[in-house]
């Protein structure tokens, strides 16, 4: 059987916790695989009873009691951050054991991380979690990784951080913060072992594969967005790890034929948490209401997030670049609140001329036309809510099969 994922095809958030959810339930996916990132994700679910959940790390099919939950070898893991959201699960009656599996290939977010990241990537407006730090380590053979703490010893773990700490420590006393012993580190890892190897696969990369030989449908859960992606995002203002569908193929060792479905997720408006280049963006009463209307604040750092216009060519190449085959619009209930509302099909860029292309290192340059002005609709049956498909459908080559319009699990509808 084929493997299918859901991707963010804006800066993140597009809701797609509760369309893995949803997914998951229609389809039938037994195991359900995070595939990069971290816990900068913040995936939000509503739970059958109302209750709201916001996973960080741990597969948003972790809800489905049968189903199977993989944390990929391109992740990194926060472990005191891995721990909460278990003993969270824990308080809502969820267990993780034998549902839920890290690979032994997983790098760990080192405390020294966290700090680096708070010390140095200010500009960036990044979630302060580590991540761009962990990332940069693991390229830089200077990852530890999970089966080094499950396997390793005090004398191991020694070694290993002697070769790595005495260079952070000089970046972090450059920056004016306190140098982090070596010892303090050993046992932190020391920890969190017995946890780690609880959980630990090796070989994941051949379990995904014999699971598929064996007829088991995967499904990969994207997080953050194409526009956060290392490569194709609006670069430096990004995130740390291959957002996009090539990021499954390259950290979890998945040949690209053996993936089928591409969901893509966007949202009816576009919204940017952090800083960095904006073309639709909304610095005015009307992103405002779409702020407060659409809830548009962090699920991982409760930061406002910046609101703006739909864009069509941005959607465009997200969808050229992660192969999308299958689009799924969440959100498009917020724009009710507006009586009319612009979607943008084009740019001006720097010289005076226009353009119908997204290019992403041009971001800062392009200033968006915004030249479609829509009726507002008062929910999805309002027929001028069908002029909004049709125009996304004239500038999108997937089909749009599904339409999220409400925070509830019931709130989607299949077109
Ligand atoms: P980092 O991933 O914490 O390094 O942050 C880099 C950039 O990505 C910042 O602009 C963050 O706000 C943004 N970012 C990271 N994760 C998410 C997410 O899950 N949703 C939205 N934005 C994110
Ligand atoms: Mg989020």
């Amino acid at each position: 059987m084929p493997i299918d994922a859901v991707l963010g095809l804006q800066w993140g958030d597009e809701g797609k916790g509760k369309i893995v959810d949803r997914l998951v339930k229609q389809y039938g996916y037994e195991i359900i695989l995070r595939f990069q990132g971290g816990h900068n994700a913040g995936h939000t679910i509503y739970l059958e009873d109302g209750t709201k959940v916001v996973l960080h790390l741990i597969p948003s099919g972790i809800f489905h009691t049968t189903k199977l939950n993989l944390i990929g070898p391109g992740v990194v893991l926060n472990p005191e951050a891995f721990k909460k959201e278990l003993d969270h699960l824990a308080t809502l009656g969820v267990n993780c054991k034998d549902r839920l599996f890290v690979s032994s290939l997983t790098s760990i977010i080192m405390p020294y991380h966290t700090l680096l990241d708070t010390l140095c990537c200010g500009k960036i407006g990044t979630t302060g979690r580590g991540i761009g730090p962990a990332y940069e380590d693991l390229t830089g053979r200077k990852a530890i990784r999970v089966y080094d703490v499950v396997t390793g010893t005090k004398q191991s773990l020694t070694e290993l951080l002697a070769d790595i700490l005495p260079i952070k420590n000089a970046i972090i006393s450059h920056f004016g913060g306190t140098p982090i012993t070596i010892d303090s580190m050993v046992d932190y890892l020391l920890e969190y072992k017995e946890l780690l190897a609880s959980f630990m696969m090796e070989n994941m990369n051949r379990f995904i594969l014999g699971s598929l030989d064996a007829g088991k449908l995967i499904l990969a859960e994207g997080a953050q967005g194409t526009l956060l992606d290392i490569i194709f995002g609006t670069y430096r203002f990004n995130t740390s790890s291959l957002v996009t569908i090539s990021g499954l193929n390259a950290y979890c060792g998945i040949p690209p034929q053996a993936v089928r479905k591409v969901f893509g997720i966007f949202k009816a408006y576009v919204t940017r948490v952090g800083n960095g280049p904006f073309p639709t963006e909304l610095m005015n009463g009307i992103g405002d209401q779409l702020r407060e209307a659409g809830h548009e604040f962090g699920s991982t750092t409760g930061r406002p997030r910046r609101c703006g216009w739909l864009d069509l060519p941005l959607l465009n190449y997200a969808c050229q670049i992660n192969g999308v085959t299958d689009l799924i619009m969440t959100k498009p209930d917020v724009l009710s609140v507006l009586d009319t509302f612009k979607v943008n099909g084009g740019y001006e860029t720097k010289d005076g001329k226009s353009t119908p292309f997204f290019t992403p290192e041009k971001t800062g340059e392009l200033i968006a036309l915004n030249e479609f002005i829509l009726d507002g609709f008062t929910d999805i049956h309002d027929p001028n809510f069908q002029d909004l498909l049709d125009l996304i459908a004239s500038y999108v080559e997937p089909p749009i099969r599904m339409v999220s319009h409400g925070p509830a699990r019931d709130e989607i509808i299949t077109l």
